[in-house]
């Protein structure tokens, strides 16, 4: 009997590579401060918009739509909705919550000398439907997966992201003449900055931790934890 067999597939990526590739991951930072004023020029733009380009889509429909806001009078304008949402949201909490809450910085609009809003054309009818008859959401995580992209690519370029989901997207898309069919899934911040924080800033400020990955990974069942065979203290 002839033994068929199979090989993993060969690790093209040199251990250098790979430690980039994690490093990236570790230290992508949200950045809300420290935007230098100077703007991405096209071509660097280009490259991280394709970047994002490259993400799996279900049915490979690529439903991502990318929109480059520069003008200083949008970019203000997108400040004020997000003031406005934000009065909102800090009303949600009390006492010592609310006080350290009106404290963080959750945006960079005015000092990002670029805005990228990210937007998921559901109609596309590329990609033929594949594996949005069950979920049709799956576009928007599709879209998500391209946003996450480019923050890694423009992590390595020096380039800062900051997703602002602090306003209201029915505004946002008046503003930027969004089709009503079309769902606003990010708006991002984008610049050079001098540097990325080592931690989350809401780590640093004292809103939140990262959790515990151990206690998140479940084995076959919901309810029945994953005991890992290697050491939990590494990260
Ligand atoms: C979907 C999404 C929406 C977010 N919205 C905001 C926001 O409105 N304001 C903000 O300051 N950070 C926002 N963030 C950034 C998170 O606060 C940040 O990712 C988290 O604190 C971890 O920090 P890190 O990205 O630097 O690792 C958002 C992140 C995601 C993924």
């Amino acid at each position: 009997m002839v033994q068929s067999m199979v090989t993993a597939a060969q690790n093209d990526f040199s251990p250098a590579e790979k430690s980039a590739v994690y490093r990236v991951l570790r230290e992508r930072r949200d950045v809300r401060a420290g935007y230098l004023p100077q703007p991405l020029d096209d071509v660097t733009l280009y490259r991280l918009l394709d970047a994002a380009h490259q993400a799996p889509s279900v049915g490979f429909m690529q439903p991502w739509r990318f929109i480059v806001v520069r003008s200083e009078a949008l970019r203000t304008a997108v400040h004020g909705i997000f003031a406005r949402s934000n009065v909102d949201a800090a009303a949600r909490y009390s006492g010592d919550q609310r006080s350290l809450y009106s404290r963080l910085k959750l945006e960079g609009l005015l000092e990002a000398p670029q805005h990228l809003c990210v937007v998921c054309d559901h109609e596309s009818d590329r990609g033929h439907y594949l594996g949005r008859h069950s979920m049709p959401e799956t576009s928007i995580y599709s879209v998500v997966c391209a946003i996450q992209n480019l923050w890694l690519a423009a992590r390595t370029e020096g380039i800062g992201v900051g997703w602002v989901s602090i306003l209201d997207p029915a505004a946002i898309k008046k503003l930027l003449r969004i089709p009503t069919t079309a769902q606003l899934v990010a708006y991002l911040c984008l610049g050079y900055v001098q540097e990325f924080s080592r931690v989350p800033d809401l780590e640093r400020d004292g809103w939140e931790q990262r959790a515990e990955l151990a206690p998140l990974v479940r084995a076959d069942y919901f309810d029945q934890p994953y005991t890992p065979a290697y050491d939990t203290e590494r990260r």
